[in-house]
Parts: structure tokens; C-alpha cells; sequence
């Protein structure tokens, strides 16, 4: 599903990976290579084909084995993920508009409690491993659809998402 037309496969790094899999330092370095590459060239994600709701994130598959999925987010204004983690690697990168990031800490009984907020701009890419602890929450607070395109570590046919927990956020 990725855009025709492309000289070199961006995906190239991701294949063949060792015995280390998709949930180490070596592996998230590959990752972040190539969602670099995708921010600085986002041309080659079919935009115009991208499934989208105009009320809520919509995912759109790219890539998917049995390792990792490939997903182009679309993000409308005012749409927004719960506070959750992941229970495998997870990297993103934004490749059009700009996406609140919010952090938080687990205070227990489910709930987490707000530690940090971030812009993240076009260009900015993240990525990390499921050992965290990496709660957060990502929303668009602005007036223009948001793109992002995340890698994951899961096997999108055994799996329906890279969410593990998700948790209620506890009021200060
Ligand atoms: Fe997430």
C-alpha cells in the first residue's frame, strides 16, 4: 500500500531482521532510520488514499508480517488516543501537522497521573521499547488533520492493536 513509484524499498532495513527481533536497541535504531527517511520524504505516503473519519484517529495499514506493522495514522482535529502503553516496540514519526504528546506515571488502581506535554512537529520521530514504563497519550489540539506513520512490533493477524493497558488519568 505504500505509494508506487519509489526507486529504493524504504522498508529495506526491517527485513531479515536477526534473532534479536523487534524489541531491542539495535532494532529500534533501524526503526527510527527509516521513519526518518519517511518524514523527510512523506510524498511517499498515499495520502489522498488514506482512510480517515472525521471524529476519530483512523489507522491505515501500510506494512504488515509476522514481526512488525507499518500504520499511517490520520489524526482530525480534536481526535485523541486513551492514556495507554504498549505491549511491544513502538515508534512513530510526523509526517504531516503537528501532534500533542502527553506523559504520565501510574499511580495505581488504573489510574496515571500527567507528567509532561510536547509538541511533536513535523520530522519528529520517537521510539521505544515496551519495558517503559511508557504511558501516554497523543492528540490534536489544532485546526488541521495530523499524518503520522507508526511502527510496531506486532503482528497486526494476531493482534488488533499495540495497546496494553489503558488507564483513566487521575485529577490533581
Ligand atoms: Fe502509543
Amino acid at each position: 500500500m505504500l505509494a508506487a513509484g519509489t526507486s529504493a524499498d524504504p522498508l529495506a532495513p526491517l527485513r531479515n531482521l536477526g534473532e534479536e527481533g523487534v524489541n531491542c536497541e539495535a532494532y529500534l535504531r533501524r526503526a527510527r532510520a527509516v521513519l526518518q527517511d519517511f518524514v523527510a520524504r512523506p510524498e511517499r505516503i498515499p495520502f489522498a488514499d488514506l482512510k480517515r473519519d472525521p471524529k476519530a484517529y483512523t489507522r491505515n495499514l501500510l506494512f504488515g508480517d509476522d514481526r512488525l506493522s507499518i500504520w499511517a495514522i490520520v489524526w482530525p482535529p480534536g481526535s485523541s488516543t486513551s492514556i495507554h502503553d504498549h505491549h511491544c516496540s513502538c515508534c512513530f514519526g510526523v509526517a504531516r501537522g503537528a501532534l500533542e504528546e502527553r506523559w504520565f506515571d501510574a499511580i495505581g488502581d488504573g489510574r496515571a497521573a500527567l507528567t509532561n506535554i510536547a509538541v511533536r512537529e513535523p520530522g519528529y520521530v520517537a521510539c521505544m521499547l515496551p519495558s517503559g514504563p511508557n504511558i501516554h497519550q497523543m492528540r490534536n489540539r489544532g485546526d488541521e488533520e495530523v499524518v503520522t506513520v507508526h511502527i510496531y512490533g506486532f503482528d497486526h493477524t494476531q493482534k488488533a492493536s499495540s495497546i496494553e493497558t489503558e488507564y483513566s488519568e487521575a485529577l490533581r
